[in-house]
């Protein structure tokens, strides 16, 4: 196994990342080398979630299995539908936020060690200098369209879309409801969920076809919380 080299000069990785992920190279039975490049983005990003750092959000693992994936899957069919790299967008998919295996949110280095833990698996799969470009330097960086920020690239709007559409149509805003409504109060907690509710809508989804068809389900949203805050207030 020629990889088994890298393993080796790990220790000033990213937290041991280098190591955890190397490890697994030489992990008998591990297929990996017949594997595609996004079936090995999503492997490694799945074993750097199931490692479970403990400096890692409380709600990581569940933010993992119930959200990843999905955005995954709609950024699979959104760039089916709108003519985006699927290698591109799916891999972005996977790896947004990727740092939430790692450490908390709040923590000042998330966003570089996202972009270097992302950098070092689509390396790891092979994805070529261009495709790295794209998926860190607008998809992942720009994803969560705040102010004025917005990703350029095609790949990357497709990207920030599937994650919009996942957060409001599963259960993500109920769920976080439940995580962090009491331990932060409503008076942090109402105006965090309105806010990422409304750039959800209003500046992730960058096809108005698909905001159509998210209205319903962002109106139900929109509701709850309205009749939810009033309602105690
Ligand atoms: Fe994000
Ligand atoms: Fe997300």
């Amino acid at each position: 196994m020629t990889r088994d080299h890298k393993s080796v000069s790990l220790g000033s990785g990213i937290l041991g990342l280098k190591y955890l992920l190397t490890r697994d190279r030489v992990r008998p039975g591990a297929q990996v080398t017949n594997m595609n490049k996004l079936h090995k983005v999503e492997q490694l990003v799945r074993e750097l979630y199931e490692s479970k750092d403990l400096a890692r959000d409380s709600w990581a693992d569940a933010l993992y299995a119930m959200h990843v994936p999905i955005v995954a899957e709609y950024g699979k069919q959104f760039a089916e539908r709108f003519d985006g790299n699927r290698d591109r967008v799916v891999a972005a998919c996977f790896l947004h936020d990727i740092a939430d295996s790692k450490v908390s949110r709040g923590d000042k280095r998330h966003e570089e060690m996202s972009a270097e833990i992302a950098r070092f698996i689509l390396e790891e799969a092979g994805y070529s200098e261009q495709d790295i470009q794209i998926i860190i330097d607008d998809a992942l960086r720009f994803h969560s369209c705040r102010g004025e920020e917005r990703p350029l690239t095609l790949d990357g709007k497709i990207m920030a879309t599937a994650d919009a559409v996942t957060h409001l149509e599963t259960d993500f805003y109920l769920v976080a409801e439940n995580a962090f409504r009491e331990e932060r109060g409503d008076s942090v907690f109402m105006p965090w969920i309105k806010e990422k509710l409304d750039r959800d809508y209003y500046n992730k989804i960058f096809f108005d076809e698909v905001r159509a068809e998210v209205k319903e389900r962002y109106e139900f949203l929109k509701h709850h919380f309205a009749v939810d805050y009033f309602a105690v207030d």
